[in-house]
């Protein structure tokens, strides 16, 4: 099963004319990401993009930690509805990604409110955590998914109530209904029991794209 058939074609058409559009230097992030790396279908999409930046915007939100930036593309949305006072860090292993992310930062209004840090995320977070970094409003995970269980603990070590923590592929193009699951579906089937079932946090599985797990820090 594919992403994509989560929502029917027409209806994922019909609902990108209904949003406010992409700026056009999102617009050629996308197209420079496709025409310049591998996996160009790691991008979150204007649809997400969207409901991020909604999200940030309705909570208030100053201070987000992004795990996974690739090229920076939900990085930039998000940043476009922080305040100027707001401040995004967003996390990323691969130097090459790196590069084109800062590149595009660099020409947006928002770059300035946009740190990028190199290195494994869960490393970052721990000396973060270590460290007593101030919490995090919003955290956004979408990177490696074998991981995401252990994302989901530091992230309850990052952020204090009323945060928001939101997990990205938490349907997996569906694999999340099969009965064998490779390593990486067991880690997103994982973090979704456990986002249902820990007290800390309120949730709903957002069937967006391929799957948006939204939680609210209650405890
Ligand atoms: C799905 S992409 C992120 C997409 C991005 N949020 C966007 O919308 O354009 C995941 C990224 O996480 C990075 N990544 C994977 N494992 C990581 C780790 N352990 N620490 C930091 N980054 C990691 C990958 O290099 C990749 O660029």
């Amino acid at each position: 099963m594919n992403f994509e058939y989560l929502t029917p074609e027409a209806i994922y058409q019909y609902t990108l004319k209904r949003c406010q559009k992409a700026s056009s230097l999102l617009d050629e992030l996308w197209d420079y990401t496709h025409q310049h790396t591998e996996a160009p279908k790691m991008l979150t999409g204007p649809i997400e993009g969207n409901s991020l930046n909604m999200l940030v915007g309705i909570a208030g939100v100053k201070r987000i930690l992004e795990i996974g930036t690739f090229t920076g593309y939900s990085a930039l949305w998000m940043a476009g509805a922080l305040p100027d006072d707001g401040m995004l860090t967003t996390c990323e292993l691969n130097p090459q990604n790196i590069g084109i992310a800062q590149m595009f930062f660099d020409r947006s209004e928002d770059g300035k409110k946009i740190r990028i840090q190199q290195g494994p995320a869960l490393k970052t977070m721990q000396e973060m955590i270590e460290s007593d970094h101030p919490s995090f409003d919003l955290i956004f995970v979408d990177a490696d998914k074998k991981n995401y269980p252990r994302y989901f603990q530091k992230c309850l070590n990052l952020t204090q109530v009323g945060s928001l923590i939101v997990f990205d592929n938490t349907l997996w193009s569906g694999r999340v209904l099969e009965e064998n699951q490779d390593e990486e579906t067991q880690g997103i089937d994982r973090l979704n029991i456990l986002a249902a079932q820990d007290p800390h946090v309120q949730n709903v599985l957002l069937t967006i794209r391929d799957g948006i797990q939204l939680m609210r820090r209650v405890k």
